[in-house]
């Protein structure tokens, strides 16, 4: 294939083309990039959850009990963990009773220094013990003793620092809490907000598990979709995710009736999202709620006018000044300076949640009644549609589209050129290869992993989108991350657990950091076809380097030679030529069990000869970045 690139023409690109959607699902959040490790830490429940003691065992012999006390912790956290001595006390000083948690199945111990925190309430002289031990031999790697400063008749916070001497060998580790019996005067206290965390990204408060979000940025993303996907619908119009639900102290969360079959804490919250957006320097896309739920119950047109109240409030909790009513909420948890928002989501597949009915009122009154109130107030905010002019939506200026995608790597080559002719920009709010060609499709489930020749697709897709990125503002994988040990949705781009050696990047996650560590700014007009070889050539002008993306699909031979030439650009130019290729197997994956990485990676120095051209060959089922040196 002979590539001749012009030295003009072709788009801009838009400064944000690839990034994610994040969501609890999974537990993405609870459990995984939230980086709390005691699972159930406020016996939180909802319209769909009841409260329990899951996570939590007795320690010699205390009787734990949940009770719903006259005078609870906080409005928002009702329930509290009773915890008797009963019989178990022998009246004795020193008898130590309390309760353990066992994590979001295991918890990492390391010697770094964990910040924890509890909330009790009863009369007791003494102290507490905080310890973090193995599950399986009961061995200590590190406790803290903790003055008690309870009261009868008040809750008492008390916080402490706990460092471990050793590293524990493994994940399947506890924490425990323990009291001495003999002091507590009635022989029974209240525990409520039970806390612990390690180092967090960045130190924040209430912050990121660190492997995490590390494993995120190292794929350069620039956009971060929030809160969801299904997440923010809730199942149904009492129960949506409501970001004020999820501001300031964590005793004011009341938590979320998540959609995934598991109750949420709420303690990744808008400001935690923003504070994540800030850290990484992503561009945020900002769902806000629409009068759309699971259920697909729809809210007519007078019931909404609260809902777009409630959308403008949301914003200007995020990027209005300090001195307006939601700025200065804003201030208050410690963020005086507006976050940048340019992008808001009205919904999330109306097209599918609401059914025709639901997609139907999204078009008539739902979207525009959003877009109208948002433009008056923020006209340089776009505002997004939660579906495409592909979901038969032909979105009124000067809104947005959203497009997700999730396909076979057929499908996906498929999108090559869906987006050549349409003039309306578009996010790809939610993309990745789950189903394997032929296969029974949504039927069959998903794939559990992303595997090699999925990712491929994935890439050729990519590529037709970043040929038209004036227009489509950025793709967004997902979902991002999962728990092995519990989750709903089997392709995504991270695996992880509670050890972090169980942490893998996806075929996927390679494709991505190299397409979004290669960026453009202008795509350039170029002459040869498509198929097998799918590509797209441009320059960064702020590096001042041109550059090639391709990827080969379905090649009817071994290897397919390439040149490329880029008009003006001088013979002998040096550029890094990286070629991913992946396993024979095209089914081939990324196995946190074995810890087999298929994905090869190799980076060559191109020199262009007399005529500019850069020679290489690629070979089926690969995917590779020409980039010149910059200026
Ligand atoms: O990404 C998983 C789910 O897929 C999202 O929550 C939803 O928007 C889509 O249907």
């Amino acid at each position: 294939v002979d590539i001749s690139v012009k030295a003009t023409g072709g788009n801009a690109t838009s400064p944000h083309q690839y990034g994610f959607l994040h969501e609890d699902i999974n537990n993405s959040g609870d459990g995984g990039l939230y980086a709390e490790l005691i699972r159930n830490r406020a016996f939180q429940s909802s319209n769909k959850f009841n409260s329990t003691l899951e996570g939590w065992t007795s320690v010699n012999g205390a009787a734990l009990s949940l009770k719903d006390l006259a005078e609870p912790l906080s409005k928002a956290l009702k329930t509290s963990m009773h915890v008797a001595a009963g019989s178990s006390s022998n009246g004795s000083s020193g008898h130590q009773v309390g309760f353990s948690n066992d994590g979001y199945w295991g918890m990492d111990v390391k010697v770094q220094p964990y910040a924890g925190s509890f909330w009790v309430k009863g009369a007791y002289e003494g102290s507490f013990t905080a310890s973090l031990q193995s599950n399986l031999t009961g061995e200590v790697f590190g406790s803290t003793e903790i003055k008690a400063k309870t009261s009868p008749s008040e809750w008492v916070e008390h916080e402490f620092k706990l460092t471990p001497t050793k590293n524990a060998p493994n994940s399947n580790n506890t924490f425990s809490l323990t009291f001495d019996a003999a002091g507590a005067k009635d022989g029974s206290l209240d525990f409520n907000l039970i806390s612990l965390f390690p180092p967090t990204y960045k130190g924040r408060k209430n912050g990121l598990r660190i492997d995490l979000a590390e494993a995120i940025k190292g794929f350069h993303p620039t956009l971060l979709r929030i809160p969801g996907g299904n997440m923010l619908e809730g199942n149904n119009r009492n129960s949506w995710w409501d970001w004020k639900n999820t501001l300031g102290p964590l005793k004011d969360r009341p938590g979320f009736s998540g959609v995934w079959n598991y109750q949420q804490s709420n303690g990744l919250g808008l400001m935690e999202y923003l504070e994540l957006a800030e850290d990484m320097e992503l561009e945020i896309v900002l769902g806000v709620y629409n009068g759309l739920s699971l259920d697909g119950d729809i809210l007519s047109k007078e019931e909404l006018v609260p809902f777009v109240e409630d959308a403008l409030n949301q914003i200007e909790f995020v990027s209005g000044a300090a001195s307006t009513k939601w700025g200065a909420v804003r201030a208050s948890l410690g963020h005086p300076a507006p976050f940048k928002l340019q992008y808001v989501e009205v919904g999330n597949e109306d097209w599918l949640a609401g059914k025709e009915a639901g997609w139907a009122s999204f078009k008539e009154y739902r979207f525009p009644m959003f877009l109208e109130a948002i433009n008056k107030a923020h006209p340089h905010i776009t505002v997004i549609s939660s579906g495409s002019v592909f979901d038969g939506y032909e979105i009124p200026a000067p809104g947005a589209g959203d497009y997700h995608i999730y396909g076979t790597p057929d499908s996906l080559v498929d999108q090559f050129d869906l987006f050549d002719n349409v003039t309306i920009p578009h996010i790809i709010g939610e993309a990745a290869a789950v189903h394997p060609n032929g296969g029974k499709g949504w039927d069959a489930g998903l794939l559990e992993y992303p595997w090699w020749s999925g990712t491929i697709g994935e890439a050729v897709s990519m590529i037709g989108y970043e040929r038209n990125a004036d227009r489509i503002i950025g793709a967004a994988y997902a979902p991002i991350i999962r728990s092995l040990d519990r989750w709903q949705w089997s392709a995504v781009m991270i695996q992880f657990a509670a050890d972090p050696a169980k942490t893998t990047l996806s075929t996927s996650w390679y494709l991505w950091e190299l397409f979004a560590g290669h960026l453009m700014t202008h795509t350039l007009p170029a002459s040869a076809d498509f198929n097998p070889l799918y590509y797209v050539t441009g320059k960064n002008e702020e590096k001042g380097s041109y550059l090639f993306k391709g990827a080969v699909f379905n090649a009817t031979t071994d290897e397919v030679p390439v040149s490329v030439v880029f008009e003006g650009l001088k013979p002998g130019t040096e550029a890094e030529l990286t070629v991913l290729s992946g396993p024979e197997d095209p089914y081939g994956f990324n196995d946190p069990f074995t810890g087999v990485n298929v994905v090869k990676t190799a980076k060559t120095k191109v020199v262009s000869d007399t005529e500019g051209k850069f020679t290489f060959s690629l070979p089926d089922l690969s995917i590779a970045v020409l980039e010149t040196k910059g200026a």
